[in-house]
């Protein structure tokens, strides 16, 4: 497969340097953590899906980009080159970032975009992370195709919690649109109605067998009887979480969001975008071919959606060869229905920290953010073919009332950093404005947001406790919230509007699951915890892309605490200018 050609692997170059060392001086390996240099060029490849050829904006020619395989405690030095004609900036999803945020990459948060022409070197460390991560395009909807893996292993010396799989395979899910991605975004800004949904879903980059043009390409998954596999699944899509199974197999979680879990088995997995499962599958079925099948969880009701399946092909290599003229049919899996969220909730249910785990308690800040839709009355003047929105309005959506505005001119941290006003304000509200029946029928005079670049001000190392509250505003939906720079804890789910006086019963204290995004159930609610031990300026946001344009996201401003290592590093002298 192409795309993995320029994998660098640690324990390679380990071994080549102690083969070197060993006419030199040191025959060990040395377990310090490596610097791993790359050089990410961003440019227009053609590239053919669905029987068409578009000129696709990738990293080095590859698509999906390339995998970056690092150990835990590693740095990495990652010089972006902008030869696209687009703005760009690459963000690493779920690098906690300590003390790096200029390497973080949302465009106006933390930087102003690599324009074309230009380059940006990302210099982050890894602290304490194991597993999969991934990196993505955080600038318009490039992340449709300028993403790929990040893989996180061990220390040297040290190994997995379970036992070490003779293979691992990243398993990249997408979305793919037969069109340009940034096309579809500008015309619906423009319209203010909702983008085309995409026309198919690609497991590491390839539709597979279900699709136009696409069987001769699918993706071959190789196995040997009786060997187990690490497959490392990021759901990459733009706007989609997804389900997904492999025939007559099953899968044993152990990992999410680069933080081992206690292991559970399960038949099917659910993904909201921007979420990575590392599960361990073993070839205990007869020799054969089986599908790898991802298809859509649609929560919103009555919302367009890609119903399209992709698939990939788990293949025992001693599977028996098909007679001439006939093919080996793979064994298709069971997938849930598009709307199961019984599935999907069962599913977040069986997450937990592999053992007892240090809970923020004591809580500092107790927030609470309402996260939905919502439309804006098309202003006086505004031209008709700008307000194509239901019963002529604009899509939006918001956080407490507050849709997000990003700055143009300065970075939200720059602005920060050097003092310049009049880019942010610090006032989003800690809990609703109005109070409402969140996941009832909203007064439709409750429907149209503000809009503003408003953040929320937190101290060095306060405790946060946020609830995270679906609204029913336009439609009731499943949203992956994900938090910049940081990992929290999801203390408990529910349905309904959360009470305060009854679902504290619910908190799970003891051995609660971390992650970096958490699938905020349909009409429902999601508790968090966290300590803000990082300062900088963090996004959250909704990973459907769709929903972040529309400014479902905030940020936080967390302050230094004391001294240089609970301060912000100075920013680096090639940070792109507005
Ligand atoms: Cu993976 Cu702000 O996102």
């Amino acid at each position: 497969m192409e795309s993995y050609d320029n994998v660098v692997k640690p324990w390679c170059s380990c071994i080549l340097l102690s083969l070197l060392l060993l006419f030199v001086s040191s025959p060990s390996c040395s377990a310090d953590p490596e610097t791993h240099y790359h050089e990410f060029v961003v440019q227009a490849t053609p590239v053919k899906r669905l029987c068409k050829t578009h000129n696709t904006i990738t990293v080095n020619g590859q698509f999906p980009g390339p995998t970056l395989e690092v150990r835990n405690g590693d740095t990495l030095v990652i010089r972006v080159i902008n030869r696209a004609r687009y703005n760009v900036t690459i963000h690493w999803h779920g690098v906690r970032q300590l003390r790096t945020a200029w390497a973080d990459g949302p465009e106006y948060v933390t930087q102003c975009p690599i324009q074309p022409g230009g380059s940006y070197t990302y210099r982050f460390t890894i602290q304490d992370q194991e597993g999969t991560l991934w990196w993505h395009a955080h600038s318009s909807w490039l992340r449709a195709t300028v993403y790929g893996a990040l893989i996180i292993y061990p220390r040297l010396g040290s190994s997995y919690p379970f036992t070490k799989p003779k293979r691992e395979t990243p398993v990249l899910l997408g979305e793919w649109w037969d069109d340009n991605p940034i096309d579809v975004i500008r015309r619906a800004t423009r319209t203010g109605a909702a983008p085309n949904v995409s026309d198919a879903y690609t497991i590491n980059g390839q539709p597979g067998d279900l699709y136009n043009c696409s069987s001769q390409d699918t993706v071959i998954i190789p196995v040997d009887s009786g060997e187990t596999n690490l497959l490392r699944v990021i759901n990459a899509a733009l706007n989609q979480e997804l389900f997904l199974a492999i025939g007559n197999h099953q899968l044993t979680v152990v990992a999410a969001d680069a933080s081992y879990k206690k292991p559970f088995t399960t038949s099917v997995l659910m993904l909201g975008p921007g979420q990575t499962t590392d599960v361990l599958i073993t070839a205990n079925q007869p020799p054969g071919r089986y599908y790898i099948a991802a298809r859509a969880y649609q929560s919103a009701q009555g919302a367009a959606f890609d119903n399209t399946t992709t698939t990939a092909i788990l293949e025992y290599k001693s599977a028996p060869c098909p007679k001439k003229g006939l093919t080996l049919q793979p064994v298709f899996p069971s997938l849930p229905a598009y709307n199961d969220t019984t599935t999907a909730t069962a599913f977040a249910a069986k997450f937990r920290s592999p053992s007892k785990v240090d809970i923020p308690t004591d809580i500092d800040e107790n927030l609470f953010f309402t996260v939905g839709l919502g439309l804006f009355n098309c202003p006086p003047g505004f031209s008709q073919s700008r307000c194509q929105g239901p019963n002529g309005t604009r899509f939006t959506a918001s956080m407490n009332n507050v849709s997000l505005v990003l700055p143009s001119s300065f970075s939200i941290l720059q602005a920060y950093q050097q003092g310049v006003p009049g880019v942010y304000t610090t006032d989003f509200p800690p809990v609703p404005p109005v109070q409402f029946d969140y996941t009832g029928n909203v007064s439709r005079a409750l429907w149209q947001p503000i809009s503003g670049t408003k953040l929320y001000k937190l101290k060095y190392g306060s405790k946060v406790q946020l609830v995270l509250q679906d609204t029913s505003i336009v439609t009731a939906e499943n949203h992956p919230i994900h938090i910049h720079g940081y990992d929290f804890y999801i203390i408990a789910e529910g349905f309904g509007n959360f009470n305060p006086q009854t679902d504290t019963a619910k908190f799970n204290l003891v051995d609660p699951p971390m992650r970096n995004t958490v699938a905020v159930p349909v009409n429902g609610w999601a508790v968090i915890r966290f300590v803000a031990d990082n300062p900088g300026v963090w996004l959250m946001h909704c990973h459907l892309d769709v929903h972040i344009t529309w400014g479902l996201a905030m940020a936080f401003l967390v302050e230094n605490g004391e001294g240089e290592l609970q301060s912000l590093q100075s920013p680096p002298a090639d940070l792109p200018p507005c």
